[in-house]
């Protein structure tokens, strides 16, 4: 039998790419054997990382910078990929952000940026690739909810909750609407992984205590956790996989 997670000879788009998770799922891609287009906002970010992936896994990598919150920076990327390669086989969006306020005071702005990112940048970079994608009459896209997608939190996460909700219903729902069109769009759903955004929490031995203990496996989360469920769901192994989420979250959702 031939090795159905290879992923050689595909294009992957990794949107924060230079993020905590994104790194490592962009670096995974790499090894699988795909170019890799890293992209986010921060030009410099993103270089840094195509480098690593050329240095690292030997898979070709470029930097294309990107505003996912835009329709016309998206479809830019997208289209200067296409020109480049000729196709995009693989989406993986791993931008994202947190604005956390206790409900009672949550401001309207900062609940609209953080829709803007989480929930229109998802629904816009789907739609660029998946037109792309439905000329080829294939196509993998990996959108990035959370375990927050599907249970409820505290400590002011509701826009964020409300956003990964939406995250994993725009995939279900494009998974539907696009099958006929050969694209399969899945979504990943972390628990708690350590990035320079939640490093604080693995370096305070309290805190890092209670998340670990909430977690059945009793520990938190690393980025490269994420990367086999993602080369999974890009490759040919999930060849009849559409409309999932896979919670790589050490059994959390399990209860
Ligand atoms: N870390 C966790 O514990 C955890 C758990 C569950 C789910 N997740 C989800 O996993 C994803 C990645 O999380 P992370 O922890 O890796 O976050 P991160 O380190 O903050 O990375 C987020 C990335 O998104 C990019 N980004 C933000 N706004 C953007 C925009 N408008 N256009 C393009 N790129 C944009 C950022 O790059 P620029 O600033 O350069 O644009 C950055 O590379 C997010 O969707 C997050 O919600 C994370």
């Amino acid at each position: 039998m031939k090795d159905i997670f290879k992923l050689d000879g595909k294009i992957a788009v990794v949107t924060g790419g230079a993020g905590g998770i994104g790194e490592a799922l962009a670096m995974g891609l790499g090894y699988h054997g795909a170019t890799v287009v890293v992209s986010s906002r921060n030009r410099e970010a993103i270089e840094a990382v195509a480098r690593k992936i050329t240095e690292e896994t030997g898979s070709e990598a470029v930097a294309v910078p990107v505003d996912v919150t835009d329709e016309q920076s998206t479809a830019d990327l997208m289209n200067r990929v296409k020109e480049k390669y000729g196709r995009i086989d693989i989406l993986v969006n791993a931008m994202g952000m947190n604005i956390k306020h206790d409900a009672f005071e949550y401001p309207m702005e900062d609940w609209e940026k953080l829709f803007d990112v989480n929930v229109k940048g998802t629904m816009i970079a789907c739609k660029a690739a998946g037109r792309i994608m439905r000329e080829q009459k294939s196509g993998a896209i990996v959108n990035l909810s959370s375990v927050r997608g599907i249970r409820g939190y505290t400590g002011g996460n509701t826009g964020y909750c409300a956003t990964k909700g939406a995250v994993e219903l725009i995939t279900r729902a494009l998974a539907l609407e696009w099958a006929p069109h050969g694209i399969r769009v899945n979504a990943l759903g972390p628990a708690l992984v350590i990035t320079p955004g939640t490093r604080h929490i693995a370096e305070n031995p309290e805190l890092a205590k209670k998340y670990a203990s909430a977690v059945p496996m009793g520990r938190i989360g690393m980025p490269e956790d994420m990367v086999g469920a993602v080369v999974f769901l890009a490759s040919e192994a999930a060849s009849f996989v559409s409309g999932q989420t896979i919670y790589v979250d050490g059994g959390l959702t399990a209860a």
